[in-house]
């Protein structure tokens, strides 16, 4: 909870103050009713009960109603706006929190999480802030008034008050904690939930194919049942609250009126009986809306549980700093008409966080600037984990990965992630448009800060989902369409209504997958970068188209740096080099020909690749 108030601004502050100062006004006229109405029954025993009085004194009770309604309005305006403020603050802050995350901290946290604290856990915050916050001011406010009201000559009637609020407070504090551990708990099922969902929504096709929808909707049951249960659970308890209130408020009254009932039986005259009788009243009304205030108390201590965990959790992810944090280094002058950018593994090796085993045991090798270096193994042979290390997704364990001659934690991360174009294995597209995936991201320059070394800097600036950047500029149209080309992707994106308008859905759901590899490809060509990667970029093509598209590729490369990981032979073969793994080790190092001769693993998945022809 603490760390959330460092993230209350000054506007914040201000509305609260305001909501604050409404709330007193409320509950100082509230309390003002009971004194007009003493001054009634005074009124009435000295006999000046002129109708004239009465109304005027029936006007002031009446302006007490109307201010307390209006105050109450102001006040839940002020307090609503300042959560709904305070909660888009705090959702923005986590999610510029969440683009600095490396592959490492998204890992760990798991997208459903990141999800469910971005938006329940905010909603949570939220609703406390607007309610249990104004509870919080009431109450005191509320207490303190009343004590200030009822001191009395009986003190039997204040011992009798306060014994009721201890009671009162510790069926609170009895009920409270029962239902706190629930209350925790509520959140994280709300994730299991979460995640379910997500999975079901993700996973569809496979789900529909595999007839399995009754054993995704028992996994969602499961996790539905568990979450209402501890609700159930939680909430039951807590039902017991009102009924205890209202009847610790009932007893409160007999209590004072059987104790008020003595000396006014005891009283001299009629006078004297009727004034005792008033106080009575008034000190019960009092005594009822203290006792009103301190119940309320437990609305908060309702809230404030499932609260202080959202506050948690959302903590955890605002004080969490990414474990890839860019260095200074943002290149010389030479950098800046470099075509192609050298690469160099020394001794790496490499542990995903949180596992024991080793992905890339010992690595080392060395790409040059302008070198096609082609990298295969076999499943889970560590190639993907090689490449990720290069724009720092993940940071070696041991040893050190320099990017022209530059270690890469050095680098400034803009500006290393700046030199390359890495096509992921597994194209990712956003929603948008054709032009808008093509053009997207940004470069950042040597020297000049965000330089945009490529007319590409706008695109991601304006967002992606914008999609009207393509047709306003001609040379960058002529760009997109010159990437377009190269990655063979022409004759469908001009089938597609709109061209570069063409719209892509979330995640290119609505493309295939060939489509989509290669527009995932056009991208990386458009960028036009020092050092390319493709992460099995090309698993989903055809062979002929294949071909042709690294050939065109060729004629673009321009003296550029190319890792191509793949795993079939004729995608590499090709290569200047080629880097055969085998259990995150590298098992040979050479061409086509040097490796058929003495490298066993590159000759068995030629051997299961290439027909006996094509092997001589
Ligand atoms: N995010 C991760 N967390 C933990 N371990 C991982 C993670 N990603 C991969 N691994 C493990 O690291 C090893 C190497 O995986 P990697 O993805 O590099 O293989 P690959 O050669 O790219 O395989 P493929 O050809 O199937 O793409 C595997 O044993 C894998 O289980
Ligand atoms: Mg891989």
């Amino acid at each position: 909870m603490k760390t959330m108030l460092k993230y209350m601004r000054a506007a914040h502050w201000r509305l609260f103050a305001l909501t604050a100062l409404f709330m007193f006004i409320q509950t100082w006229l509230d309390l003002k009713l009971p004194d007009y109405m003493s001054d009634i029954t005074e009124l009435v025993q000295t006999g000046k009960a002129t109708t004239g009085a009465l109304l005027h004194l029936g006007a002031y009770m009446l302006l007490c109603a109307v201010g307390t309604t209006l105050m109450a309005i102001t006040s839940n305006y002020t307090s609503a706006r300042m959560a709904a403020s305070f909660s888009r603050d705090l959702r923005s802050s986590i999610f510029h929190k969440v683009q600095t995350f490396s592959k490492e901290e998204i890992d760990r946290f798991s997208t459903a999480s990141l999800i469910t604290r971005s938006t329940n856990d905010v909603v949570q915050i939220q609703n406390f802030v607007s309610r249990g916050l104004r509870m919080l001011v009431r109450v005191p406010i509320i207490v303190g008034l009343a004590l200030v009201k009822i001191s009395t000559r009986y003190w039997q009637w204040t011992a009798v008050t306060g014994l009721t609020v201890l009671l009162v407070l510790s069926v609170i504090v009895i009920l409270i904690k029962y239902a706190h551990p629930r209350f925790r708990r509520m959140q994280r099922l709300t994730d299991e939930v979460n995640r379910t969902m997500q999975e079901n929504m993700t996973g569809m096709r496979v789900i529909r194919a595999y007839n399995a929808e009754e054993y995704q909707m028992n996994a969602f049951e499961t996790a539905n049942f568990n979450l209402m249960d501890n609700e159930r659970k939680a909430r039951s308890v807590m039902l017991l609250m009102p009924s205890t209130n209202q009847f610790a408020n009932n007893a409160l009254t007999v209590a004072i009126y059987c104790i008020g009932a003595y000396p006014i039986m005891k009283a001299g005259s009629p006078g004297e009986q009727l004034l005792i009788f008033t106080d009575m009243v008034v000190f019960s009304t009092y005594a009822s809306k203290m006792l009103m205030g301190v119940s309320s108390l437990e609305m908060i201590f309702n809230m404030l549980p499932r609260a202080s965990t959202s506050a948690e959790r959302i903590a955890e992810i605002l004080n969490t700093d990414s474990t890839i944090v860019g260095g200074g280094y943002r290149g010389t002058e030479a950098d800046a008409d470099r075509k192609g950018g050298s690469i160099e593994f020394r001794n790496v090796s490499f542990s995903y966080p949180g596992t024991a085993a080793t992905a890339l045991k010992d690595v080392s090798f060395r790409a040059d600037s302008g070198e096609t270096i082609g990298i295969i193994g076999s499943t889970a042979s560590g190639k993907t984990s090689l490449v990720s290390l290069i724009p720092r997704l993940y940071d070696a364990t041991e040893g050190e990965v320099l990017v022209d001659g530059k270690n890469v934690r050095d680098y400034d991360t803009d500006v290393l992630r700046s030199k390359l174009s890495y096509v992921t294995q597994g194209a990712v597209l956003f929603t948008g448009t054709v032009a808008s995936n093509v053009s997207y991201g940004k470069k950042t320059g040597f020297s000049a800060g965000a330089s945009d070394a490529g007319g590409t800097g706008t695109a991601s600036a304006a967002g992606p989902a914008s999609g009207t950047d393509a047709a306003e500029d001609p040379e960058k149209t002529r760009r997109i369409w010159n990437a377009i080309d190269i990655a063979q992707a022409r004759e469908f994106v001009e089938k597609m209504g709109g061209k570069l308008k063409g719209v892509v859905n979330r995640g290119g759901s609505n493309i295939s997958g060939g489509q989509k590899q290669r527009l995932a490809i056009a991208r990386g060509v458009y960028r036009d970068p020092e050092i390319y990667i493709f992460d099995d970029a090309f698993s989903a093509l055809d062979y002929k188209t294949d071909r042709t598209l690294r050939e065109a590729l060729k004629d673009n490369f321009e003296g550029a740096t190319v890792l191509i990981v793949a795993s079939r032979i004729a995608t590499i073969r090709n290569a200047d080099r080629i880097i055969v793994l085998d259990g995150g080790s590298i098992v040979g190092e050479g061409s086509h020909e040097e490796l058929m001769k003495n490298c066993n693993v590159y000759r068995e998945i030629a051997y299961t690749q290439l027909s006996e022809e094509e092997l001589k």
